[in-house]
């Protein structure tokens, strides 16, 4: 379970207001997209959630307790531009996020930590359609699997709260509708509570069960600053989607051992659900 609870939450720098009165109860394994112009305080939200930032005014409860002052394993995050180490392969790059957690910044696992450790990362690889890329180096992979690694690197952790911040922005669109199947199958499958910022509305609708727009209701053009974002639009998306309920990807469709020629992403040779279809088009 992770429910969110923001209460009243108030984000200022200086004398600008970036976020005002933001209330917002997430129900536990919602899918939230933020929309909102660039510059409303999307990031900012996000960082408040992960503890990177903390409210200037008002509260953010998980489960009912207050964050911890700083970020942890529960919460999770991928950002648009890739996140994974570039001497690292793709294997190492998961391994490391394991050993982050387990033994903190410069140890490492030994024996049958170790072991353990690899099954597990290995596990992770083959969810997201990496298994036979272990070798490789970021500079090998496609956009798309640098953020598979990216998602695996973080779900390795088993955060319950998964933060994205446009993370397949910058991703071509045949790529986008691939990782799309990829994510809507782990939120299914895994007990996560995801809140992704995202400037695509396909996407935002595509996803979540529910749309959260922020906007700046007052520019003033001299007073401006003192006024920051609210939430302009709560919108639960219908169909409704729960957790769980609605895989179209009971079968593991993303791990194939014979990808399409041509096609630089193992996932793009999967069949994708009629959903899927209606989010690429
Ligand atoms: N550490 C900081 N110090 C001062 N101002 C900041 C800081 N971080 C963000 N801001 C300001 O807060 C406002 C919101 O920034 P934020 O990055 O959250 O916007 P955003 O909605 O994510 O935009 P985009 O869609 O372009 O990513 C901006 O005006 C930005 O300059
Ligand atoms: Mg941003």
């Amino acid at each position: 379970m992770s429910t969110i609870t923001i209460r009243n939450v108030w984000k200022e720098y200086d004398e600008r207001v970036v976020l005002e009165r933001i209330n917002l109860d997430i129900e536990s394994r919602a899918f939230v997209a933020l929309v909102g112009p660039s510059g409303c305080g999307k990031t900012t939200f996000l960082r408040m959630l992960l503890s990177e930032e903390a409210p200037s005014k008002g509260e953010i409860l998980i489960d009912g307790k207050p964050l911890a002052g700083e970020p942890t394993a529960e919460r999770g995050v991928v950002f648009q531009r890739y996140s994974v180490f570039p001497h690292l392969t793709v294997l190492g790059n998961v391994l490391l996020s394991l050993e982050f957690e387990r033994g903190g910044f410069f140890a490492r696992l030994f024996g049958g930590a170790r072991r353990k450790a690899m099954e597990e990362a290995r596990a992770m690889l083959d969810c997201v359609g990496l298994a036979e890329h272990e070798k490789k180096y970021p500079a090998q992979l496609s956009g798309g699997m640098q953020q598979r690694l990216a998602l695996a690197q973080t779900l390795i952790r088993k955060p319950k709260v998964l933060l994205l911040d446009e993370p397949f922005g910058a991703l071509d669109p045949g790529i986008r509708g691939d990782i799309h199947a990829l994510m809507r199958r782990l939120w299914n499958e895994e007990s996560l509570t995801v809140v992704m910022v995202t400037h695509d509305l396909s996407e935002a609708f595509g996803l979540a069960t529910r749309v959260i727009a922020f906007e700046r209701p007052r520019l003033d053009p001299v007073d401006g600053d003192r006024y920051g974002a609210v939430i302009k639009e709560d919108i639960e998306v219908w169909p409704r989607r729960i957790a769980g309920a609605d895989s179209p990807h009971r079968t593991p469709v993303l791990v194939s051992n014979s990808p399409a020629p041509g096609l630089d992403d193992p996932a793009a040779s999967k069949g994708l659900g009629q959903d899927d279809l209606a989010l690429q088009a």
